[in-house]
Formats: structure tokens, sequence, C-alpha cells
């Protein structure tokens, strides 16, 4: 069976919600989830997918000092492991109207720290259904991974969950 492990932060909040929904959707037993601050090199390993989500909640607390934010602790932990090809799938919680200039901005930074871990994107997703001005998450028209507003547009995240499961799992070869 292949395994499915899905990190996320904040421990509560609309993260949380969405990543114990992302878990429900692949059902059974192959998927665990976690928060990113109990990543270790054991739950890293023999994953044939990697699920990381977080939300953006301003630069303030990017620019953290490194011990204080378990971001930078999660990414150390690939610097042991390498991701070698390992497909990696980012979903990221947003608020389009207040925040429009830099909606679900995070989903950048993770990917960047994921590719140069050596792992391969999937789970790229439209810009269609949204209303913003601006994006780092957006490379070639679309964001780099799944764009979520459960602030404004919860009744759209079930919908959109589903889809992008089945088009990540379609992605990284599990069925
Ligand atoms: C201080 C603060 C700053 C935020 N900045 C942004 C932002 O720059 N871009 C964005 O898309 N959403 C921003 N948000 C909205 C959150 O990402 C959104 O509400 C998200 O659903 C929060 O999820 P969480 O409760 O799991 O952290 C911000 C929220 C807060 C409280």
């Amino acid at each position: 069976m292949k395994k499915i492990g899905i990190f996320y932060w904040p421990v509560k909040g609309n993260v949380a919600t969405c990543a114990k929904k992302i878990e429900a959707e692949f059902g059974g037993s192959q998927t665990k989830l976690q928060t990113i601050d109990n990543a270790n090199s054991e739950s890293l390993t023999g994953l044939d997918l990697i699920i990381v989500g977080g939300s953006t909640t301003g630069a303030d607390s990017w620019q953290q000092a490194r011990g204080n934010n378990p971001w930078f602790d999660f990414y150390a932990n690939f610097d042991k492991k390498p991701l070698a090809g390992i497909p990696v799938a980012i979903f990221g919680l947003g608020d389009q109207i207040l925040y429009p200039d830099h909606f679900v901005d995070n989903m950048k930074m993770i990917k960047v720290e994921m590719e140069k871990a050596g792992g391969r994107i999937v789970g790229r997703w439209p810009t269609e259904g949204y209303d913003f001005t601006g994006s780092e998450a957006v490379e070639d028209d679309k964001f780099v991974g799944l764009a979520l507003d459960h602030d404004h547009q919860d009744d759209l995240t079930d919908e959109r969950i589903g889809t992008w499961v089945k088009q990540i799992k379609k992605e990284a070869g599990i069925s």
C-alpha cells in the first residue's frame, strides 16, 4: 500500500480543518496526518507522497527568529533526508478579500524549500474562481498548490479538496 504523509501548521484553525478533510478524502489507513513540529526522519521515511499545508499570516511570522518558527525546523529535516523525486503536494490557506495582493503567498515558500530538497511538485491548481490581485504562489498562471479561502469560500472547500486529491493521486501514481 502506498504511504502518504500530511504535514501541516498551525495546530488549530483553518489549515487543521482542511488537513483533516484532505485526510478523510483519501480514506483508509494509508495516510498519516501530523503537525510539522512532529515530523522527523522516521515519519518522513518511505513516503510515496508528501502533502504540506500552511496559512499565510503576513511577513512578520516568517521573519521570526529561526528558533521560534516551526517551519524552519521542518525544512531542516530535509537537509538530512533529501526527497529525491518524491512527489510533494502543497495546500495553502489565505484570505483573498483582506489580502488580495498577497493571496496564499506562503505556498511559494513551501514550494521553494521542497524543491530545494529534491521533491517533485504535483497538484498545481487553476486560478479561476478566485478574486485576487497578486500572489507569489502563482507561476505560469497556476497556483503552485491548492489555494483555499475557508474564510470567504468555505462552501467551495470540500469540492476543491475532492477534485485536488483525485488530481494529486493521479500525478503521484497512487490509486
Ligand atoms: C495577521 C494575519 C495576516 C494574514 N496575512 C495574509 C496574507 O498575507 N495573505 C493571505 O492570503 N491571507 C492572510 N491571512 C489570512 C489567513 O491566512 C487565513 O485566515 C487562514 O485561513 C488562516 O488559517 P489558520 O487559522 O489555520 O492559520 C492573514 C491572517 C492574519 C491573522
